[in-house]
């Protein structure tokens, strides 16, 4: 803990004062993943992917539920070919960027390719992946641990203060900012600040949406109450 802080007083001393080149000097406790269920997969294998201190194993389903109370039923079935949010912790990752590293487990055959873009259905990318592992991207040791790095937000107050929790939303090829802007009953205009120059069509790449509560709201930036989990 108290490493933690002297850590985070170093980065904001070093960023603020001394105007070092710093992305960011502290996360947000609460961003969402948008998985794409694949029909292959079950609820398992996504919470298992997905692991952090906020879906651990022993009450995954309950907070995975709470947060798509829209899409599934209360007996926890799922849902196959549909965007699920799950929620994961933003960090600051060394001063550079935010973001959060899950743990993946290897198994025979994996690939870097397999990991980022199948199993994390592109929450991540086989270059964050090379940065962040020493391994072979065609030849993972079995049983190893890899880290996957999937990128977060935790607002803009130069874009909207009215927003304080948001998606990772991998763009998929049947995506469109008009199609997302309706689904989600945001403008079109504010979607397109989030992510500037980002064209919402190009069916890859992440970009960063506004995401609703457990309650199913929207959350403003300051102060993020009601986020807790
Ligand atoms: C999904 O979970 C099942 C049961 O635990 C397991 O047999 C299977 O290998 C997992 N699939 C993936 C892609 O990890
Ligand atoms: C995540 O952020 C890093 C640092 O800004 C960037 O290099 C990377 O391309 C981003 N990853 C994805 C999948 O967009
Ligand atoms: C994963 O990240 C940790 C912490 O940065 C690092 O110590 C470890 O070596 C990395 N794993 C691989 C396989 O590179
Ligand atoms: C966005 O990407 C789509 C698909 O690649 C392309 O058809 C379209 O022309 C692009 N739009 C702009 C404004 O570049």
């Amino acid at each position: 803990m108290k490493l933690k802080f002297c850590l985070l007083l170093f980065l904001f001393v070093e960023c603020v004062f001394f105007k070092v080149q710093c992305k960011c000097v502290k996360g947000c406790d609460i961003a969402l993943a948008s998985y794409y269920v694949k029909p292959a997969f079950i609820f398992q294998n996504i919470t298992n992917f997905m692991q952090s201190k906020i879906v651990s194993v022993s009450h995954s389903s309950e907070i995975i539920i709470r947060y798509n109370k829209d899409i599934v039923s209360n007996h926890g079935d799922l849902f196959s070919l549909f965007r699920v949010n799950i929620p994961f912790p933003c960090d600051c990752i060394g001063g550079e960027f935010l973001g959060h590293v899950f743990e993946y487990t290897a198994n025979k055959g994996d690939t870097f390719d397999l990991i980022a873009n199948y199993y994390y259905v592109s929450l991540t990318s086989v270059e964050l992946l090379q940065k962040f592992n020493s391994y072979d991207p065609n030849n993972i040791p079995i049983k190893e641990k890899v880290n996957v790095t999937v990128n977060c937000s935790c607002g803009n107050s130069q874009v909207s203060k009215d927003y304080g929790l948001f998606v990772t939303y991998p763009l998929r090829s049947s995506d469109t900012l008009e199609k997302i802007a309706r689904q989600s009953n945001l403008d079109e205009g504010l979607l397109q600040s989030y992510n500037s120059g980002v064209n919402f069509s190009k069916g890859s790449g992440i970009v960063f949406i506004p995401g609703r509560d457990q309650n199913g709201d929207y959350v403003s930036l300051y102060p993020r109450i009601g986020l807790a989990f």
